[in-house]
């Protein structure tokens, strides 16, 4: 396309954007004023060429889960000028004071309410806004964590229902449709945060484990099938992080890692343009041990311990 500006954006090691132009542009979930530049072309993700013009629209950051823990710390961690975050989640309240948070640290931001459990609401809207101001990076982070209520000897269908559709359909019908138009663009970085749960038969979170299982095949397939295209795909396999999600579980949560080192790590490793980042490393030799020792005996130790959780707030 002759004439059109070849910008190209900058993520260093750290996964961290730096500031190019200006981005001084405020977004509202219905009136998107960008000054109208011509969409740049996005070639490789390298230093900010000094001559980018102040017209240069921000980098575009999308996290789901932007209102809560994981995702509320990334937010934070990629706020600076030159950025936009838009957030989603259902908690309105939450969602307006990170949003107020980045915005103090020079970015910009939006914010939508929804639930994800409308994949057609959720696919909608992720087009809405990629056609507004094409996203760089997307985050697939919003999950449901329930497990089996006390006493009973399965979750309930609608649980499970729920967790598949937060925690699988919605988040791979995303992905999908935000990889074709990124390797159309060829360009950009998409994350989705599973579990190690993906690795064990947990008997009192079968549909957590085996969703975020999906998940981590889904994502490291779609990896394979989107590196020649540019387009990077890291699945993110934490243990236990400390969040409202683990803080309902009752008894230890061994090996725990605050948000922000969480969030240091996946930006570093979305950066890098990885296929899989598993932390702390403890659960990458339990998941080496899960895979060794005979099944019978994995599922009666699983069977035997004692998970119990909180309603959420
Ligand atoms: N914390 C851990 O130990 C841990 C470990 C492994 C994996 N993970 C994964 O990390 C991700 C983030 O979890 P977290 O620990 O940060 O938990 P969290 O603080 O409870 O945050 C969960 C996020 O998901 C959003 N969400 C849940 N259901 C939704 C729905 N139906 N529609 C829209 N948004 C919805 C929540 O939005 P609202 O609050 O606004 O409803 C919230 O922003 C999840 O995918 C989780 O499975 C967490």
């Amino acid at each position: 396309m002759a004439g059109v500006p070849l910008i190209e954006k900058n993520i260093p090691s750290d996964g961290v954007m730096c500031q190019y132009g200006t981005g001084s542009h405020l977004v509202a979930w219905e009136g998107y004023t960008l000054p109208a530049p011509i969409r740049p072309r996005i070639k490789r993700f390298s230093m900010p060429d000094a001559s980018v013009s102040p017209t240069t629209p921000p980098f575009h950051v999308l996290i789901t889960g932007g209102s809560s823990g994981i995702g509320a710390s990334l937010a934070l961690r990629y706020a600076r000028p030159g950025t936009h975050l838009t957030l989603w989640g259902r908690n309105t309240e939450r969602l307006e004071n990170i949003a107020a948070d980045v915005v103090r640290k020079g970015a910009t931001a939006d914010t939508l309410s929804l639930d994800l459990s409308q994949t057609e609401d959720a696919l909608a809207a992720l087009r809405k806004t990629d056609d507004a101001n094409h996203i760089d990076i997307l985050i697939l982070g919003a999950g449901l964590g329930d497990i089996r209520p006390e006493g009973a000897l399965t979750e309930t269908a609608e649980q499970v229902r729920d967790i598949s559709l937060v925690n699988f359909t919605t988040p791979v019908t995303l992905a999908t449709e935000m990889a074709s138009r990124m390797a159309v663009r060829k360009s950009g970085r998409i994350a989705l945060i599973g579990s190690v749960a993906a690795f064990h038969d947990l008997p009192v979170a079968t549909a957590y484990s085996g969703s975020k299982a999906g998940l981590a095949r889904f994502s490291t397939a779609l990896h394979a099938a989107m590196t020649p295209h540019h387009v990077s795909v890291t699945l993110i396999s934490p243990g236990y992080v400390d969040t409202p999600m683990s803080q309902r579980l009752e008894g230890a949560r061994p090996f725990l890692v605050s948000s922000k080192r969480a969030a240091r790590m996946i930006t570093r490793a979305i950066g890098q343009g990885r296929a899989h980042l598993l932390f702390p490393w403890p659960f990458a030799v339990a998941r080496f041990l899960e895979m060794v020792v005979p099944r019978a005996i994995v599922h009666r130790l699983l069977r035997m311990a004692e998970v119990k959780q909180r309603p959420t707030q």
